[in-house]
């Protein structure tokens, strides 16, 4: 008979406790599947007497996540705090130190400390698994890193942070304004408790930095990472991308192209008929490319209490089972540097303008995007009372870089109010 895996659990928020609800629902099933018994055996939160709706009675108490991390009746911590730093990551290191296998949901730890974390695991002949830190339910790293390890990947790109397609989507379907729809996701609290996180890509930008890392071979590199968020998208954007066939969404991209790593977390335009145009509300997708398998669409719940739950239990599974994985899939001193490659592949560009309504005026921004070697592939001004005419130009495929150029160029012309909005239209 084998012994039972023995889980300390470090926070009991939403995903704490749906772990907890899995593992008692689900106490049978996960034996008979790993053929070991798991048991919680110790938790720690910062409020003891919070009713969360679920029963702790049976299990030791720990005020300090460090502290659950080094008890000799755990076996496995699993950390469901948050954070880059603080607490969650003392009680991994501390864990790994110990000798015990780290189960996490925590993106932005391993986006800003995976690499040292990989490598103290290793050090330490422990395992580090993460699976519900990206995409929620989705087992994106399982696929990359198991299901698809014969195939060298061409592209990984995704919908990767629901709050985010929750606000484009509504936008779309209700005609509201930007400023109003954020204002009902946080009053739905699908808002983290600073919306930056969402809205301007950081938490998806975490999420791509490790699938990245594990997709091409190199260290996770979140501070390398093109990153845009959402917060410039306007109604108008919506309805003129939706009149041409497209939609908008929050698009994570990262390849290996010859210069380097790109790694992209961007409002792009992607064609209203492909999968990642059809994802509605708070759903993630993540689409992988690999030179065997062709393309590999994944679809689910990116986030909540069963979904990521879930994932955590997977990754106990895999653990109880005695399954052993590197951190990003392979060893962390074969893990190349991430040399960064801005925007080197060139793409077809949506620009919008407020334009001033005068002779000559669409003629000097043409100039000066011709100077600066793009041709315009669509253009159109819409209907206006005032004295600002807005304008939508397609851009035939160009280089980010170029495009910037004459964006900044246009400031000189005395035609342009403000910054015109450039989305890149992703191939997909
Ligand atoms: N929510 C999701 O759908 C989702 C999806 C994917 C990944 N994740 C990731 O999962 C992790 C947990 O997220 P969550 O949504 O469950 O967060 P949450 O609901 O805010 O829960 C956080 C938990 O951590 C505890 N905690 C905070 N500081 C602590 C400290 N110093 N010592 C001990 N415990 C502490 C809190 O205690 P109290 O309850 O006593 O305040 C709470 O139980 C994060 O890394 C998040 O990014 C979440």
């Amino acid at each position: 008979m084998s012994t039972p895996l023995r889980l300390g659990i470090a926070g009991l928020g939403t995903v704490g406790v749906g772990v907890l609800r899995i593992l008692r629902k689900q106490a049978k099933l996960l034996q008979a599947r790993t053929g070991r018994e798991i048991v919680v055996t110790a938790v720690s939160a910062r409020n003891r007497s919070k009713d969360r709706g679920v029963s702790i009675a049976g299990f030791a108490w720990e005020d300090d996540p460090v502290a659950i991390a080094r008890r000799t009746d755990v076996d496995v911590l699993v950390e469901l705090i948050g954070g880059s730093d603080g607490p969650a990551k003392a009680a991994t290191e501390a864990a790994l130190r110990a000798g015990k296998d780290v189960v996490t949901a925590n993106k932005a730890m391993l986006a800003v400390h995976g690499q040292a974390l990989a490598e103290l695991a290793e050090a330490e002949g422990r395992q580090i698994r993460y699976e519900a830190a990206v995409a929620g339910g989705i087992p994106v790293i399982k696929t990359l890193t198991e299901a698809l390890a014969g195939n060298e990947f061409t592209r990984v790109m995704g919908v990767m942070n629901g709050t985010c397609n929750y606000i484009l989507t509504r936008m779309q379907s209700s005609g509201l304004s930007y400023d109003e729809v954020f204002e009902e996701a946080n009053q739905l609290g699908y808002l983290e408790a600073d919306p930056n996180l969402d809205v301007g890509g950081i938490d998806a930008g975490h999420k791509l930095a490790l699938l990245a890392s594990i997709a091409f071979g190199t260290r996770v590199a979140f501070d390398a990472m093109e990153l845009e968020g959402i917060g410039r998208i306007t109604i108008d954007d919506i309805h003129q991308a939706a009149d041409m066939g497209y939609r908008i969404k929050l698009l994570g991209v990262s390849r290996m192209t010859g210069r380097g790593l790109e790694q992209r977390m961007s409002p792009c335009l992607v064609p209203a008929g492909s999968a990642l145009g059809q994802l509605e509300g708070g759903t993630n997708m993540v689409v992988i490319e690999g030179d065997s398998v062709g393309q590999i669409v994944l679809r689910g719940a990116g986030a909540g209490e069963g979904p990521t739950g879930s994932a955590v239990i997977g990754d106990i599974c895999d653990l109880a089972r005695g399954a052993r994985l590197s951190v990003f899939g392979q060893p962390s001193a074969t893990l190349a540097a991430a040399k960064p490659a801005v925007s080197t592949t060139p793409a077809a560009f949506y620009l919008r303008m407020a334009l001033q309504d005068k002779p000559g005026a669409l003629a000097k921004v043409a100039t000066v995007l011709g100077d600066n070697g793009i041709s315009i592939h669509r253009m159109r001004q819409y209907d206006h009372a005032a004295a600002l005419a807005p304008v939508l130009i397609v851009t035939h495929r160009c280089m980010r870089a170029d495009l910037d150029r004459a964006i900044a160029a246009m400031a000189a012309t005395g035609v342009v109010e403000g910054v015109p909005v450039a989305l890149r239209i992703e191939e997909v």
